[in-house]
């Protein structure tokens, strides 16, 4: 099956780290539902590293850890999907995974096939100790295919921690996404950097095969496994809008059972949603911007908008600017832009083809643009 629109979901790393059990993922599941972000797109509970106990069972398999899931995997599937909400699951294709469990390397298809038992839609598949003389292609290739032939459909989600240049051979394996970042964490820092990141790979983004740039930390607030001193409500904002506009799957990793509302309205920004599935899924420009801490992208949409984008890594207020001769808008074609902010209700037209804006620290400025008549 083709997935024509990045994944969206929940992931227990980010808050929990392995540090987590059945009790703890049924309430997010409900709070998944309750919440709305199960109406907003949000559709996946996946259980990422440290489900497992730390041997094989006597057939070979895998086996989850008694005291944490005492009614088995099964169950817990059985449950998410009786919310309506899909189930996820990890394994790496080295020996071991990154928290030292047994790892898929050399029974990938034993593994795919009691995933497929236990009724999984998704595996997250990492990247640690993998064989140093087997390129990770072969592995995820691998994998894919055990996966595709599980008897199950299961979304492969492919994860290298950035390394080894997935962008340039993922495509051909079956996965659905690929992980172009090293681990996130809930720091401006790592926001700005796992963005810088993408300039350099935004002609491998395309359709079926997502871009992950990680998942998000929007509402940890400095708390749980991969807290790094927190970000502000506009920081977190900024971060949101950057991985909806670049297509990136949105996994929340923060914990939704304590949801504040600020967490909530960012996450449920149904323009930006719309946005990131948005069906054409064309692949991010970046506009020449004066200050290069305040970049701006732009991505064609389907029906003929644009999508814009300009976020600030300044430290100080300053100023977004970009041409729109560069989306081929020259003053001779008659035609401009006329701009729809996604965070508030502001409305401006773009006047002798150039966006000029104040912006704030930290901030971004994000508009669904439509072409109009100059006036
Ligand atoms: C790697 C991945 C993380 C997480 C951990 C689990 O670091 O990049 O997202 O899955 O492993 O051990």
């Amino acid at each position: 099956m083709a997935y024509n629109t990045p994944p969206m979901g929940w992931n227990s790393w980010n808050t929990f780290g392995d540090e987590f059990n059945e009790k703890t993922i049924k309430e997010i599941a409900d709070a998944m539902v309750s919440s709305g972000l199960k109406d907003a797109g949000y559709e996946y509970v996946l259980i990422d590293d440290a489900w497992q106990t730390m041997d094989r069972d006597a057939e070979g398999r895998l086996q989850a850890h008694p005291e944490k899931f005492p009614s088995g995997m099964k169950a817990l599937s059985d449950y998410i999907h009786s919310l309506g909400l899909k189930f996820g699951i990890y394994s790496c294709s080295g020996p071991l995974t990154c928290c030292s469990r047994p790892g898929s390397l050399d029974h990938e298809f034993i593994d795919a096939k009691t995933f497929a038992e236990w009724g999984v839609d998704y595996l997250k598949y990492d990247y640690c100790y993998h064989s140093p003389v087997m390129h990770g292609k072969y592995l995820y290739r691998r994998m894919g295919l055990a996966l595709k032939n599980s008897g199950r459909e299961i979304l492969f989600s492919a994860c290298t921690i950035g390394r080894d240049e997935p962008g340039t051979w993922m495509r051909e394996t079956p996965a659905t996404m690929w992980r172009s970042t090293c681990d996130i964490s809930d720091s401006w820092e790592s926001i700005k950097d796992l963005t810088k990141q993408q300039d350099a790979i935004l002609e491998l983004g395309g359709k079926a095969c997502y871009n992950d740039m990680d998942m998000l930390v929007v509402g940890m607030r400095g708390k749980g496994n991969v807290a790094l001193g927190g970000c502000t409500d506009t920081e977190y904002k900024t971060h949101f809008s950057i991985w909806a506009m670049f297509g990136s799957p949105l996994i929340i990793g923060s914990d939704i059972r304590n949801m504040d509302e600020a967490t909530k309205a960012i996450l449920t920004n149904k323009e930006l949603i719309k946005i990131n599935k948005d069906e054409a899924y064309r692949q991010v420009i970046k506009l020449t911007a004066i200050d290069e801490d305040v970049p701006c992208y732009a991505r064609m949409l389907d029906n003929g908008d644009i999508a814009i984008g300009c976020f600030s890594f300044a430290d100080s207020d300053g100023l977004a600017r970009f041409t729109i001769d560069e989306l081929g808008l020259t003053e001779s074609t008659g035609k401009t832009l006329e701009l729809h902010s996604l965070w508030d209700d502001e409305c401006l037209t773009i006047t002798h083809g150039t966006f000029m804006h104040t912006i704030k620290a930290h901030d971004c400025l994000v508009y669904r643009a439509r072409v109009v008549d100059i006036k």
